[in-house]
């Protein structure tokens, strides 16, 4: 499974590939708003960095204006995804950028036909919002295991990238129902390594070593 960043912020995503955990990043407009100076300099730092997909954001509400800003976005490198929203619109742009090769990502997907519908327009990733759904009562990865299932029924190439991860159970039931990708929020990222076992084991180890004799 492949592990994306999930943030805007260069000082994160070079902590993320410090760490070996950085196979791409997705960014939004509320990421980028948390970020300090040009929004152009900084999207092109990123995919400077990243050895990866770099999925960046249209904020056009049709399918013209996704598309000229779509033209304006994968000059920032040739590892751009561009980000398109489930809406009418979003789905006829994906056709006609997968027409032209151009790589999509589409966001804000909350239901398994919204991805059923994105795959057969041409998308290269659907984002399912796990957190989002789970914070009004649902069943977030129930979602992505649905979709999970039928894109393998009819072998869609589209990859599961799943999205608004809260916390890292999202992740192994992510990774034991096979979904392609997880974008992962720093924070998250951080949590994932610890184990209460782990830190009691290597406090052991440490005060043991200090009774080994030494020479
Ligand atoms: C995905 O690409 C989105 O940027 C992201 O996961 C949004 O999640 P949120 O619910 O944390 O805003």
């Amino acid at each position: 499974m492949k592990f994306f960043l999930d943030s805007a912020s260069l000082d994160e995503i070079k902590a993320a590939k410090d760490m070996g955990m950085l196979d791409g990043v997705t960014t939004n407009p509320t990421l980028f708003s948390k970020e300090k100076g040009d929004w152009h300099k900084t999207a092109e730092a990123i995919c400077k960095e990243v050895d990866g997909p770099v999925s960046l954001e249209v904020v056009g509400t049709n399918a013209e204006q996704m598309l000229a800003e779509a033209k304006e976005l994968i000059k920032f490198g040739p590892n751009v995804v561009v980000k398109i929203p489930m809406v009418l619109e979003g789905l006829k742009a994906v056709r006609q950028l997968k027409a032209q090769n151009i790589p999509v990502n589409v966001t804000l997907v909350f239901q398994p036909l919204q991805a059923l519908m994105a795959a057969k327009a041409g998308a290269t990733f659907v984002s399912p919002f796990v957190g989002r759904i789970d914070a009004i009562g649902g069943d977030g990865m129930a979602m992505v295991e649905e979709i999970v299932t039928i894109f393998r029924n009819y072998a869609y190439e589209t990859e599961v990238l799943v999205a608004s991860i809260r916390n890292p159970t999202h992740i192994v039931r992510a990774a034991l129902m096979g979904a392609d990708v997880c974008t992962v929020p720093f924070s998250v990222i951080k949590e994932l390594v610890k184990h209460p076992l782990t830190d009691a084991g290597l406090e052991t180890f440490l005060k043991d070593w200090g009774k080994v004799e030494k020479g």
